[in-house]
């Protein structure tokens, strides 16, 4: 296990400007990772930042990276905040941010399975349980496979991968995934990426249900918000943004909630958020210090007083 926080933030200053923390507030970190938001939060005055991950590994260092008896870790996803915090009785909160995606040191350790440039097992499970990587990538089957490189990946010989690594199945490191996707889609020198970047990454969104846990967590943080707490996202590709920006679009009232097809639906629900911003992209500065931020997005808003629109589900 890494103790060191070698994970650079990402939009970090406009995450912190996002949430407009005023010292003493209760804030929520959703994915707490190396810990560098919550330290920038904490730094900004907040008087308690309940940090979450899903990573135990994430948890059990986050003492030690960030030494502060204002942070409280919990071990858990974030599309269930609501129900943790009301266990604690920490419910509503000031303001929530969340950084989907892996970490640099989920992706810089070769054991987690999530790098194509360091060999390790297949796993990619971000919360270490459940199927990993090497077991999906055995037993399902051709089209199923297909599909999740399709959907997650947006790659578009998504066939032609999911063909060759049934014929070279059984799979067991991310070298031999890696070797198996670039000999399918042809790679040389020069090329401006690795063509196993998007196999890799829709394997990975599909284990750990990425988009769905970001459909949930926005839920979750509509319903932990108190009337004024802010809401601030960042997102490292298109199909996650388009999730955030359809769920502010709809909540704030900037979609009707009726559809085409019920034209004279009633009003929907009262806006849940207001003061939708205009997306955030990192600046020139950030990118030449960090080129992985280069597809990141922010986008925040404020919650309204109005009632969350989708009441926590029976337990
Ligand atoms: C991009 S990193 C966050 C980095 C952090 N902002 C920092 O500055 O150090 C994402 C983290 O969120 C965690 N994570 C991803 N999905 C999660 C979920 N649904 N619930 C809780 N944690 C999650 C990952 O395990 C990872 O540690």
């Amino acid at each position: 296990m890494t103790r060191e926080a070698d994970h650079v933030p990402v939009l970090l200053d406009e995450v912190v400007k996002g949430l407009a923390v005023v010292p003493g507030e209760t804030l929520v970190d959703g994915t707490f990772g190396a810990g560098g938001y919550t330290q920038a939060l904490l730094g900004a005055g907040a008087g308690r930042v309940i940090g979450f991950d899903r990573d135990p590994d994430a948890i059990a260092n986050g003492p030690s990276l960030v030494p502060d008896a204002r942070l409280t870790l919990i071990h858990e996803r974030f599309s269930q905040m609501d129900r943790a915090l009301a266990d604690r009785d920490l419910l509503p909160v000031d303001g929530i941010a969340l950084d989907i995606g892996v970490s640099s040191m989920q992706l810089d350790q070769a054991e987690r399975g999530f790098s194509f440039s360091n060999d390790g097992p297949l796993d990619m499970r971000m919360s270490q349980s459940g199927q990993s990587a090497a077991e999906f990538l055995n037993e399902a089957d051709e089209t199923e496979i297909a599909r999740v490189i399709r959907d997650y990946g947006e790659e578009p010989r998504a066939r032609s991968v999911a063909r060759a690594i049934v014929a070279a199945r059984p799979l067991t490191r991310t070298s031999e995934l890696a070797a198996v996707v670039r000999k399918a889609l042809g790679h040389h020198a020069g090329m401006k990426s690795d063509p196993a970047t998007r196999t890799f990454q829709a394997i990975r969104i599909h284990l750990n249900a990425e988009l769905d846990e970001l459909e949930q967590g926005l839920r979750a943080a509509e319903r932990s918000l108190r009337a004024g707490g802010r809401l601030a996202v960042v997102t490292f590709h298109s199909l996650e943004d388009r999730i955030v920006k359809r769920f502010l679009r709809t909540r704030s009232g900037a979609t009707p909630a009726g559809s085409r097809h019920r034209p004279m639906a009633a009003a929907g629900p009262r806006p849940s958020f207001e003061q939708v911003a205009k997306p955030v992209s990192p600046s020139e500065a950030e990118l030449a210090r960090n080129p992985r931020a280069r597809s990141a997005r922010l986008r925040t808003a404020v919650r309204t007083d109005a009632p969350a629109w989708d009441q926590e589900k029976a337990a």
